[in-house]
């Protein structure tokens, strides 16, 4: 394996995110530096995005580096029947890192264990986003001041979220409450409350998206259903609008409280929410630029200073 690629946020020490959290603060202060001149960096999404990719993509552009990459499979060769493996030792040899996101879980770790250059899943299946977490954490911590002993009411596709899962990991080391909030359907996977019961972690499942719940709460991190994973999309039409934050529901929250979502959003945030100060979702995803050219950095062992 690649030792230096970031498959899952369980690839990073408490050291190294709270490292990485500082150099997005870095970037966030300014987030032109030509550290990538010379470097071409791939970008192969074989599943759609907008955040993800474009925000790597520009987080690669303000460092002085280039971009290749794909964000349509069907015009690449793999359409023809080529190999994930021989896509991956292909671009290899044009790029000194591979961003990729695949449908399929474990496409990244795989594409790992035999990729000369270091690669950053930028999303495999409903398993891991640790991109995402790293900006995720960033936000919090921004908005909160520190990532201790906060609780966070995860809503909505639990199940197949996998920026649900992957945050769940990273906070196991910062003594969170987890509330998690979803249809029976679309419950937390056995596996990660598991890890909360082998990691002291407290966790409470409701299917009811209380007042009471919401005013306990520091991080609202709503979800949308997620479509593409559904394999009976009578059950995706029945599950698909259950919850939805109105702002009226803000009104007796924290003061602290901020809202997250890592978007795309369906239904699930009224667009009245939006103009709420404590609607933070947009400079989230903002925060993805400064959080990536901090990953970036740190796979090919650029120091930034
Ligand atoms: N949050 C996120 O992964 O968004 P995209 O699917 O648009 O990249």
């Amino acid at each position: 394996m690649n030792s230096d690629s970031l498959v899952s946020i369980n690839d990073l020490t408490k050291e190294e995110i709270l490292e990485l959290v500082d150099k997005t603060r870095m970037f966030e202060e300014n987030p032109n530096r030509k550290l990538l001149e010379g470097k071409v960096i791939a970008t192969l999404f074989f599943e759609p995005s907008t955040r993800t990719r474009l925000s790597f993509e520009t987080a690669v552009n303000r460092l002085g580096g280039r971009v290749i990459g794909f964000s349509d499979a069907a015009t690449t060769s793999s359409s023809k029947g080529e190999s994930l493996k021989d896509t991956i030792m292909m671009v290899s040899n044009y790029a000194d890192l591979i961003i990729m996101r695949h449908h399929l879980e474990g496409a990244a770790r795989y594409a790992s264990e035999f990729s000369p250059v270091p690669i950053i899943n930028a999303g495999d299946g409903a398993n891991q986003h640790p991109s995402q977490t790293m900006l995720d954490l960033y936000s919090i911590k921004k908005t909160q001041g520190t990532l201790e002993n906060l609780t966070i009411s995860m809503v909505g596709d639990l199940k197949y979220g996998r920026t649900v899962h992957s945050l769940l990991m990273a906070m196991y080391y910062f003594h969170p409450v987890f509330n998690f909030i979803s249809s029976d359907e679309l419950k937390m996977p056995l596996e990660y409350k598991v890890f909360c019961d082998e990691h002291n972690i407290e966790y409470h499942e409701y299917t009811d998206f209380s007042q009471e719940v919401i005013d306990k709460t520091d991080i609202l991190y709503m979800t949308r259903v997620q479509r593409e994973r559904f394999t009976d999309l009578m059950e995706y039409e029945r599950v698909k609008n259950l919850y939805q934050l109105r702002n009226s529901m803000l009104d007796s929250s924290k003061p602290n409280l901020k809202v997250l979502h890592p978007l795309p959003r369906v239904n699930e945030i009224a667009y009245d929410v939006d103009d709420n100060p404590k609607a933070y979702y947009f400079q989230q995803a903002q925060n993805g630029l400064y959080a990536r050219e901090a990953i970036i950095c740190k796979v090919l062992g650029i120091d930034v200073k």
